[in-house]
């Protein structure tokens, strides 16, 4: 039997403070004027301290879960794609894991800056297609506020926070994602980059005082790159799946920067009316911005069932990517009031059952540590042959 992999939940979540052009304007010396017209960019979100990359993860995963009406507990994988992960370690899709009692899921982060959620999205299909997986779990999440120097008015205006989610599910019916591609250019990586805080700058006072943990970015030349792989990804992605561009119902583009997005529509020769545009009211929300562009075209009526869209995105790495998806909704079961109350009841019940396998890991810590004291002299090593 073929299979195919459809999206059949999501959901999308933002922090609670908006921050307008005008509010920025007080800081930095910039104006309403200059970010709207260069930018398409009005306003965006920023988190407050109690919001992190996981909890908007979270959030967004669950209504995710509610629209395809599924059990955490038979989510096979959680892919969370982020450029501002909760740590280095462990993965922020652990955390998201763990709260949201999916037992039986694998989970890890991915890195590949805006093209993240992409390059997640055709992983979690490509799995699915090949029998390794039945539910996948997609988010893309970010707190870029945290990594954005507040003082530098050429990054500072892009960028906002937000999640988006897909719940991708192994189905029969013909559709779903058909198509993707990943790219990069290892080249072009000092364009945008946050250089401490790895191996090669690990944290110090002086990379601190260097302003090294922030964004750093030539505008220029990452516009430059946007406006030349958008175009050819979405042209491309379109041919391997078989169909041609007058197929294509909706263009669901990164949002970085109106100007891109109206240069890849002259560029395809599609109306601009073909492309969702939501950047005036989020910003450039990294990973998040295609799954919370998609969400609100689906609210307000813009995808039809057997629509193909392309989604398309870019960023650093470099990086850049794309996919074909047929909307299918009727891969989706019907949603029962039974199955949202059991999982609400399981959200309570994740976070008692981590907190009892906390507490049994310490307890088993604390026996291992006597029994290893007592046994000490037998774990040396067995002496070497010959
Ligand atoms: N307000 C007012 N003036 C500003 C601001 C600002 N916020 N920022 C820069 N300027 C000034 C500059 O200092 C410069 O002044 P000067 O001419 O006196 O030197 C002038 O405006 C022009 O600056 P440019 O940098 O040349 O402006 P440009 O038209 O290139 O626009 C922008 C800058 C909006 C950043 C654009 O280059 C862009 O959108 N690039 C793509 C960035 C992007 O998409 N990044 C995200 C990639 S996805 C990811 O992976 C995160």
């Amino acid at each position: 039997m073929e299979r195919y992999a459809h999206i059949t939940g999501w959901g999308m979540a933002v922090p609670e403070r908006v921050v307008t052009n005008d509010e920025l304007a007080k800081t930095v010396d910039t104006s309403d004027e200059w970010i709207a017209s260069r930018t398409g960019i009005r306003q965006r979100y920023v988190a407050n301290a109690r919001e992190t990359t996981a909890s908007l993860a979270l959030e967004a995963a669950r209504a995710a879960l509610e629209v395809a009406d599924l059990s955490p507990r038979q989510i096979d994988l959680i892919i969370v794609a982020t450029s501002t992960p909760e740590h280095i370690m462990p993965a922020t899709a652990c955390l998201v894991q763990d709260a949201l009692g999916a037992i039986n899921a694998g989970a890890f982060d991915l890195s590949a800056a805006c093209s993240g959620f992409i390059y997640a999205l055709g992983l979690a299909a490509n799995g699915i297609r090949c029998g390794a997986h039945n539910n996948v779990l997609v988010i893309g999440s970010e707190t870029l506020s945290r990594i954005v120097n507040w003082k530098d008015r050429s990054t500072c205006i892009l960028f906002g926070d937000g999640a988006g989610a897909f719940l991708l599910q192994a189905s029969s019916v013909p559709g779903g994602v058909l198509a993707s591609l990943m790219r990069s250019d290892g080249s072009g990586g000092d364009s945008l980059i946050v250089p401490a805080g790895g191996s090669r700058m690990p944290a110090s006072a002086e990379s601190v005082r260097n302003n090294q943990h922030f964004i750093q970015m030539d505008g220029k030349e990452v516009y430059r790159f946007a406006t030349r792989v958008m175009a050819s990804a979405a042209r491309e992605v379109v041919q391997c799946a078989g169909l041609t561009l007058d197929d294509i119902a909706l263009v669901v583009p990164h949002q970085a920067n109106r100007r891109i997005i109206e240069s890849a529509a002259r560029s395809l020769n599609l109306p601009e009316d073909r492309f969702v545009v939501n950047l005036d009211r989020y910003g450039n929300t990294s990973t998040a911005s295609i799954p919370i562009a998609l969400c609100e075209a689906v609210a307000a009526g813009r995808v039809r069932p057997n629509d193909h869209l392309v989604l398309v995105g870019f960023g650093a790495g470099l990086t850049w990517g794309a996919a074909v998806v047929q909307w299918n909704e009727t891969a989706k079961p019907e949603v029962s009031p039974w199955h949202r109350i059991g999982r609400q009841a399981g959200y309570g019940l994740s976070r008692v059952r981590s907190a009892v396998r906390r507490g049994l890991r310490r307890v088993e810590g604390i026996v291992y540590g006597k029994q290893s004291e007592v046994g000490a002299g037998d774990e040396t090593l067995p002496p070497r042959r010959g």
